[in-house]
């Protein structure tokens, strides 16, 4: 009987896959991505046989060879890719069996697709989250020059949307710089600890040919060969912690958008962001609209659809490898390509945004910002405790909302009907930039702390 069934597994198969299964068993058009990976993958693999003796030089070096060939032929756009051949292995493979014949056989020895795909899926991972890193350190690197311009940029500092306590705008933009210095280290702590090779495994119990792990392992970049071979094909702990560490940066550029969005309103105005970052609207003529400020907050929903999307998946899953898994690529790029894309966004965004300097002063003077410094005030000059301190000065505020006054426009008179024994000093703690430098605790917003922090994070982001 003529077998019908063109897959590697075809010898048993009495008919051929059907169409509808094709289309969704096969992920070709996804993991091509990994083409660099895999090949490399084979090829130390074949070099590896050949060391131990399990191929001849002669195959391997074929072998090689041919592999070098297909990633030519794909990385120049040559290459046909068939849903036929399901995935980025067996397309491969079978490529490798048109240029060099049956010997293309030999490369399979000694492995599975199940320990092929994840080798190549950590390599990717690695690659894919040192290329985040780096973009989070150009966006670093441009928070650092918009706060280095903005050390005197007085702004209200706020708590639950209300004006709470007078800030830097500096001191603001470093909050971010803390945010993403945090999703670099996630990033790097997944490169060093996803640093393990499960090349050689099999499909899941490891091989009774003579392999040598570590020689694959340290060609490959990895540290050490993964420790248990049944682990190994079942493990996606990789994928989710780049899925989990993908969606909290996306997290902190969401949180930074929606700020923007706020800051941007015509209610607020505490912003100008260039045109080239703002969109018009169809029918009011008026309007400049901060849609890639609301694409990136949108879009962080896609970083955690991925991660749950994963983790769905896997809960489910007794060891060790399921087709389930399968789709875990889908996701991890995805995830990728939108976080990437919302990174460069945000450089752009923070690189094009100039603050309203007067409205952010005007602004830190409006909501009584500085009746935690008249408080504080009250207990460092007048021995009283803090909470005697906070009452006295929250009398304050209700006489100055009474009489529609801001903090710094009582004069002493005023001031001084709240407490006896007043020193004329005093009146300076209603002056937010004094407000400001008065923070000097370490972390705190004083001119003096920002430009210390500043300079070290300069030298650390050069
Ligand atoms: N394309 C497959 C995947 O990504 C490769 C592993 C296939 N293994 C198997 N036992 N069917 O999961």
């Amino acid at each position: 009987m003529k077998n019908k069934n063109k897959a590697v597994w075809g010898t048993r198969f009495n008919s051929a896959t059907s169409k509808i299964f094709e289309k969704i068993g096969a992920s070709i058009d996804i993991d091509k991505r990994l083409f660099e990976e895999d090949i490399l993958g084979s090829i130390i693999h074949a070099q590896m046989l050949v060391r131990q003796k399990i191929i001849t030089k002669d195959k391997g070096n074929k072998i090689i060879k041919g592999l070098k060939k297909i990633r030519t032929e794909i990385r120049k756009n040559k290459f046909h890719f068939s849903k036929k051949y399901e995935d980025i292995h067996q397309n491969i493979e079978k490529r490798l069996f048109s240029i060099i014949g049956e010997d293309a056989g030999y490369l399979h020895i000694a492995r599975s697709r199940n320990d092929q795909v994840i080798t190549d899926f950590k390599l990717w991972i690695k690659k894919g989250s040192e290329e985040i890193v780096k973009k989070l350190n150009n966006l670093i690197k441009s928070f650092l020059k918009q706060s280095e311009t903005n050390i005197n940029t007085i702004m209200p500092g706020f708590t639950h949307l209300k004006n709470a306590q007078p800030i830097s705008f500096a001191h603001y933009l470093l909050a971010y710089v803390e945010m993403f210095k945090r999703d670099k280290k996630r990033f790097i702590s997944n490169i060093n600890y996803i640093d393990e090779c499960p090349l050689g495994v099999g499909a899941l119990t490891g091989t009774s040919y003579k392999i040598d792990r570590n020689f694959t392992s340290k060609k490959l970049g990895f540290k050490k060969p993964t420790n248990n071979s049944i682990d190994s094909v079942s493990d996606r702990d990789f994928a989710l912690d780049f899925l989990s560490s993908a969606s909290i940066c996306a997290m902190h550029i969401s949180r930074f958008a929606e700020e923007l969005i706020i800051w941007n309103s015509d209610v607020f105005k505490l912003i100008k962001i260039d045109d080239k970052m703002l969109t018009g609207s169809s029918i009011m003529p008026q309007k400049k609209n901060p849609d890639p400020a609301e694409l990136i907050r949108g879009r962080a929903g896609k970083n955690f659809g991925s991660l749950q999307a994963l983790l769905t998946t896997m809960k489910g899953l007794p060891l060790s490898y399921y087709k389930d898994m399968q789709e875990d690529k889908a996701l991890v790029f995805h995830s990728y390509d939108t976080l990437l894309e919302s990174i460069i966004i945000t450089n752009e965004l923070i690189k094009s945004l100039k603050p309203n300097k007067e409205r952010m002063l005007a602004l830190a003077n409006e909501g009584f910002t500085t009746a935690t410094d008249f408080a504080d005030y009250l207990v460092q000059n007048n021995s009283l405790s803090f909470r005697e301190a906070y009452k006295i000065s929250a009398k304050l505020v209700n006489y100055a909302e009474k009489n529609k006054k801001k903090l710094n426009e009582l004069n002493f008179k005023e001031v001084k009907k709240m407490k006896k024994n007043l020193n004329k000093n005093v009146m300076k703690v209603f002056d937010v930039r004094n407000s400001v430098n008065l923070k000097v605790s370490y972390g705190g917003t004083a001119t003096k702390n920002i430009k210390k922090m500043i300079f070290k994070l300069r030298k650390e982001f050069k």
